[in-house]
């Protein structure tokens, strides 16, 4: 499992209790794009197979996420938003390297970081809420998305080498930290 340099900050968890409505607008967003990026893997290395199977089976997962997290937003009468850039990926995604080895490298590093931070924040979000099902909810999310961290780390090591991958891991982590640190608090999960 990934250990990220610092923790989330009690103010954000404060802040996504106080704002829950808002929240979960952006994670029904989260976990449409999460879909979107398992699949989009499958659509720009078609030669990799190794990856084909269980990253369409993760784009199928988030997708029943997203449809959860929609049933929740329409519940409360809530709609979905237009489309928006998340500062916090795409920061991430500037520091994928080209090249189209070391692009992919890269591509499932940052998604591993960006994983287990997910991880860490629904966890944070299912310890706080006082709210009883939703409490079960985000406990589902968690154990649902626990395994994803490794998943991207594990299909990183189908085609890299181990010191490759410890190496941009490291970077990656250091990098995660910063843009964690210097992003506004938000009733978002990034
Ligand atoms: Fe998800
Ligand atoms: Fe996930």
């Amino acid at each position: 499992m990934l250990e990220l340099r610092i923790t989330t900050s009690d103010e954000w968890t404060q802040h996504v209790l106080a704002n829950f409505d808002e929240f979960l607008v952006d994670h029904a967003a989260c976990e449409r794009k999460a879909s979107a990026t398992g699949l989009s893997f499958v659509v720009k290395y078609p030669d990799k197979s190794k990856l084909h199977e269980p990253l369409i089976s993760l784009a199928r997962e988030e997708l029943s996420h997203f449809h959860q997290v929609y049933k929740l937003i329409a519940a409360r009468g809530l709609s979905l938003r237009p489309d928006t850039k998340d500062p916090y990926i795409a920061g991430l995604l500037s520091k994928a390297r080209n090249g189209r080895d070391t692009h992919l490298l890269d591509r499932l590093l940052i998604f591993a970081v960006v994983e287990a931070r997910g991880i860490e924040r629904f966890g944070l979000i299912a310890k706080g809420i006082k709210d009883v099902p939703l409490q079960k909810f985000y406990g589902d999310i968690v154990r649902s998305e626990s395994r994803h961290a490794t998943l991207f780390l594990e299909l990183a090591s189908l085609y890299f080498s181990t010191k490759d991958i410890s190496c941009r891991i490291n970077e990656l982590l250091d990098i995660e930290s910063d843009i964690v640190q210097n992003l506004p608090v938000r009733a978002a999960l990034h």
